[in-house]
């Protein structure tokens, strides 16, 4: 009975999909923009701050801390530390490509990247500033004094204008033209193992919740619909944000690009390798025990999601 609940969601909201989608594309992934949109003198202050410990209260932390470009954006402790080593509550996700998000953080409980970035500089556990001391450290540099007046033409650099720029250089963070971009904009072919991968995928119905163009982050989704997945409170899942019983361990599901890249896996980094993830995945989500060959397909199919570095960070 139990079960058949559980298909018929995943059946309705698989339709659901498909219909939404059948109007105006026949591939289920959009590809990302190849020279994403963002103002360049701004995204290079917040490329500065994004980097800079200035922005933590002992000086130790930058957002880059935890969100390491040599991972993916992402981190590859289970969890990340913040100022004087304390321990944060969640993996720490990738900060590429999340301006496709439609919510920010694990639970959504930022609407966007603007929302976002008040979080981590204010956060005791991360970076453990307050406006006040933001500002004031800012506006005691010579080097950002110079930076923001030639942008927004003043001495007094407020924390709006802070927040504006690191939000910049994050819509500059798009990974385009992976081989699987490629592959949907028709210029070039994937191997026979990544193809039927991507058939796996779809069959499979993983693309019920990881679609659209950032292969997830457009909705919030549980992980367990099938088989429960062990609950804790400890982590911040919708639940803390609604209180309602049925958003237990329900999350804003991640993004799949560069998924190659930002292990460790899930919210808890208990999933230490992309096939542990899809083992969890296939079987907690969708019922199945898949064979070593399938697993080793849909792996084959992920690691074409690995686009280029953001253009922003290869100019030094
Ligand atoms: C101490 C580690 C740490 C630092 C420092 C840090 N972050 Fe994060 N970041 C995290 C963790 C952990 C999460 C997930 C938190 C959650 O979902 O509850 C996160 C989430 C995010 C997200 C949301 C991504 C998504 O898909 O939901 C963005 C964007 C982000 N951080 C940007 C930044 C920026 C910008 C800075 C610097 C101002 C920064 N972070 C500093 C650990 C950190
Ligand atoms: C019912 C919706 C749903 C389905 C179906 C689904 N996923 Fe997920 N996926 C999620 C959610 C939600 C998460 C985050 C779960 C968590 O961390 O607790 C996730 C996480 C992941 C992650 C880890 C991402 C990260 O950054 O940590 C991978 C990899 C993944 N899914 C791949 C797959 C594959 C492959 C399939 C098909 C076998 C699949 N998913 C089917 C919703 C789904």
């Amino acid at each position: 009975m139990h079960l058949k609940l559980q298909q018929y969601l995943i059946y309705t909201l698989y339709l659901t999909f498909l219909l939404s989608h059948l109007s105006y594309a026949k591939e289920p992934i959009v590809p990302l923009p190849q020279k994403p949109d963002y103002n360049e003198a701004k995204a290079q202050i917040g490329k500065q701050l994004f980097f800079d410990p200035i922005l933590s209260r002992d000086r130790n932390i930058s957002c880059a801390s935890c969100h390491n470009f040599s991972y993916g954006g992402a981190d590859k402790r289970t969890v990340s530390l913040g100022v004087d080593n304390r321990k944060g509550n969640i993996q720490s996700p990738t900060v590429l490509n999340a301006r496709f998000n439609f919510r920010q953080f694990w639970n959504g409980r930022a609407i966007d990247l603007l929302d976002q970035a008040h979080g981590p500089l204010l956060n005791p556990k991360e970076m453990a500033l307050s406006k006040e001391e933001i500002t004031q450290r800012i506006n005691a540099s010579q080097k950002y004094k110079k930076l923001f007046k030639t942008v927004y033409h003043t001495d007094n650099i407020t924390m709006d204008m802070v927040i504006d720029t690191i939000v910049e250089f994050e819509k500059a963070l798009v990974t385009p033209n992976s081989k699987f971009d490629r592959y949907l904009r028709g210029e070039i072919a994937l191997s026979p193992k990544e193809q039927e991968g991507y058939l796996n995928f779809k069959e499979l119905g993983c693309v019920t919740c990881h679609n659209g163009i950032n292969i997830g982050g457009n909705s919030f989704q549980k992980i367990g619909l099938f088989n429960p997945y062990p609950y804790s409170d400890a982590f911040p899942d919708r639940y803390s944000v609604t209180g309602k019983d049925y958003d237990k361990n329900v999350f804003k599901v991640p993004t799949l690009r560069n998924i190659a890249l930002t292990a460790p896996y899930l919210h808890d980094g208990a999933a230490k390798s992309l096939k542990e993830a899809i083992i969890v995945m296939s079987f907690h989500n969708l019922g199945y025990r898949i064979s070593d060959e399938k697993i080793a397909k849909i792996e084959a199919f992920l690691k074409t999601l690995t686009g280029e570095p953001p253009a922003i960070l290869m100019d030094n």
